[in-house]
């Protein structure tokens, strides 16, 4: 299992000196839409400038006609990210055009698929797939699998059933990770490492329990210790 520490600050100024004090450690670095928007591909050379040894995980959950996500699929191997994620709901044809266009590449990035939102409750899940979540979940992640990916991301909850649905060493990310028992802020399904590990996660990510911390470090090694 691997950390992967979202970089949700408000200032690139921030998520580097996030960044720096990481040095040494052999964790992921998620980059969202929010963060890439704004400061772009310098972001993520300045991090892999930091430390040619930490992962970037691109998180733009891109979804679109599948010509136009294999193109950007293709420039996201240029920006030398390390894995990105598509919505599982741009389905199996566009999903199968991005692998066979990375297919080209030596050592292409890690492409997981996005389940259900955890956003999403059952309501308004249903209102936009007319399918409870769960029953989507395995649907999606089946897709995902016949497709190529290498993965899902999924809630803790659903890790094991995805796995058990297509292949032990199809990979699930996880986020709304707790890992102490920290405060759960705005998601719903919380877990901690131990259930993390318990329900075979491959990557956990973790946001605001370590940058909102006094000491984003040290949960780091706690986190990695524990791991
Ligand atoms: O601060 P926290 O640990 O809750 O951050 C979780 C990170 O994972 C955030 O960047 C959030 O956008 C992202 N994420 C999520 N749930 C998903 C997909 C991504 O919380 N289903």
């Amino acid at each position: 299992m691997k950390l992967c520490v979202a970089l949700d600050l408000p200032t690139k100024e921030e998520n580097i000196s996030l960044v720096k004090q990481l040095k040494g450690f052999d964790v992921w670095l998620k980059v969202g839409l929010r963060s890439y928007i704004r400061d772009g591909k310098p972001l993520l050379d300045e991090i892999k400038s930091i430390s040619s040894s930490f992962r970037i995980f691109l998180d733009l959950k891109i979804h679109d006609i599948p010509n136009t996500m294999a193109d950007a699929a293709e420039s996201m191997v240029g920006l030398g990210v390390d894995m990105f994620n598509v919505h599982a709901s741009s389905g199996k044809i566009a999903m199968s055009e991005v692998m066979q266009r990375l297919s080209k590449f030596e050592n292409p990035p890690i492409v997981l698929a996005v389940t259900a939102l955890t956003s999403f409750d059952e309501e308004g899940f249903f209102g936009v797939y007319n399918e409870t979540i769960a029953s989507k979940v395995i649907r999606f992640s089946q897709d995902a699998y016949e497709s190529g990916l290498n993965g899902v991301v999924c809630s803790v909850y659903e890790s094991r059933l995805i796995k058990s649905h297509t292949c032990e060493r199809f990979l699930t990310l996880t986020p709304g990770i707790r890992p102490f028992g920290e405060a759960s802020d705005d998601q719903q399904r919380v877990a901690d490492i131990a259930k993390a590990k318990e329900e075979a996660s491959d990557f956990i990510v973790v946001g605001r329990p370590i940058y909102r911390s006094n000491d984003p470090r040290g949960i780091v090694q706690k986190i990695v210790q524990t791991i």
